[in-house]
């Protein structure tokens, strides 16, 4: 037993913020983050918190699945850039929704949306949820230093959910870790301790090494997609989308070309988004759901990768 996705919502901050927008903060141009990204403008909180963005997107899913929230057995919510450490994001989407269910957060970083699939797959295979909300929500523009070129003009805000129904549906999935803080990573406040003797000198930014993880990605999307269709006697065929964690149009295109699949199979928003990390395959999602783009029995592929590092592929059926 797995499931299906009954209802997909989305909630992104109404500022929109250029490319030439950027150029004014940064020794930058649209030129080039629209040729070696991909991106022309994102959206960018002025008020909107990371749980306020959680709450709106999950309150449109539960409209869109035709739900209450009392209807869900389970919360699950990722974040790297949520309001609070504790509560959990899970914990204030619960609570703004006025649901009552369990709810926990995943920190998986940009792969963080397909561990919540997984982990709610498990709760379905053993009986245990009928109506499973997850949500992935993330004040990027909170966590970048607004400085550095190199990371501040690719990420965006914004948040995805979708309503998950227990459903006796084909489903597989393709999980890899390379543990380690080398190719990406984003500390905590070092903290204040009269007692610590440690580096304090670490800001609380999002440090990337911007090639590493490029080659990374394309890999990992090529090997994953062929790893899910080897694994299930299925063809690119048999595959009504790819939908990929939106990070750069090139990972993509290049991505498309090492495993020899068309580019047209990928579902792709970076352009409007920017990389909104776990947010951005539910709000692809979501776009496509609105768009009528998918069709009952549909095979997708959904494929991420980013921070842990961490990436994942899986095989859904809409
Ligand atoms: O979602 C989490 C996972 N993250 C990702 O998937 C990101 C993966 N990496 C990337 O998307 C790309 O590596 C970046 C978009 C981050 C950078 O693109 P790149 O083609 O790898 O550029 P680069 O770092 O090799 O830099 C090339 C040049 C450098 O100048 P020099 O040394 O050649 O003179 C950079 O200083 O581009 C310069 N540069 C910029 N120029 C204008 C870097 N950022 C900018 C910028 N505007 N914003």
């Amino acid at each position: 037993m797995s499931f299906m996705i009954r209802g997909t919502g989305m909630y992104v901050p109404e500022k929109i913020v250029t490319n030439d927008d950027l150029s004014i903060l940064v020794e930058t141009n649209d030129e080039w983050i629209q040729k070696r990204v991909g991106i022309k403008e994102r959206h960018i909180a002025v008020t909107e918190t990371t749980s306020e963005m959680g709450y709106r997107a999950a309150q449109a899913a539960l409209d869109n699945a035709g739900l209450q929230a009392d209807a869900l057995d389970l919360i699950l919510c990722a974040t790297v850039s949520g309001d609070t450490v504790s509560p959990s994001l899970a914990c204030m989407v619960q609570n703004k929704l006025g649901a009552d269910c369990m709810a926990y957060d995943i920190n998986a970083a940009c792969s963080a949306f397909l561990f919540l699939l997984e982990t709610a797959e498990g709760y379905f295979a053993r009986g245990k949820c009928k109506n499973i909300l997850v949500v992935g929500a993330e004040r990027m523009s909170r966590i970048v230093d607004w400085s550095d070129r190199g990371t501040c003009v690719i990420f965006g805000d914004g948040a995805g959910a979708a309503v998950l129904t227990k459903a006796d549906a084909p489903y597989d999935s393709v999980f890899t870790v390379h543990g380690g803080d080398s190719v990406i990573k984003i500390p905590t406040y070092p903290g204040k301790s009269p007692f610590w003797q440690g580096d304090v000198s670490e800001k609380p930014y999002v440090y990337m090494n911007g090639q590493e993880t490029f080659k990374y990605a394309v890999t990992a999307i090529a090997n994953d997609v062929h790893t899910l269709l080897d694994n299930n006697g299925l063809t690119m065929d048999d595959i009504r989308y790819i939908v990929p964690h939106q990070a750069n149009y090139r990972i993509i295109d290049s991505a498309a070309k090492r495993g020899g699949i068309p580019l047209e199979k990928f579902y792709l928003n970076i352009e409007r988004f920017g990389n909104t990390s776990s947010a951005s395959i539910p709000m692809a999602l979501d776009e496509m759901n609105r768009a009528g783009l998918l069709t009952r029995g549909d095979r997708l592929i959904l494929c991420a990768f980013g921070g842990g590092l961490a990436n994942a592929a899986c095989l859904i059926t809409w």
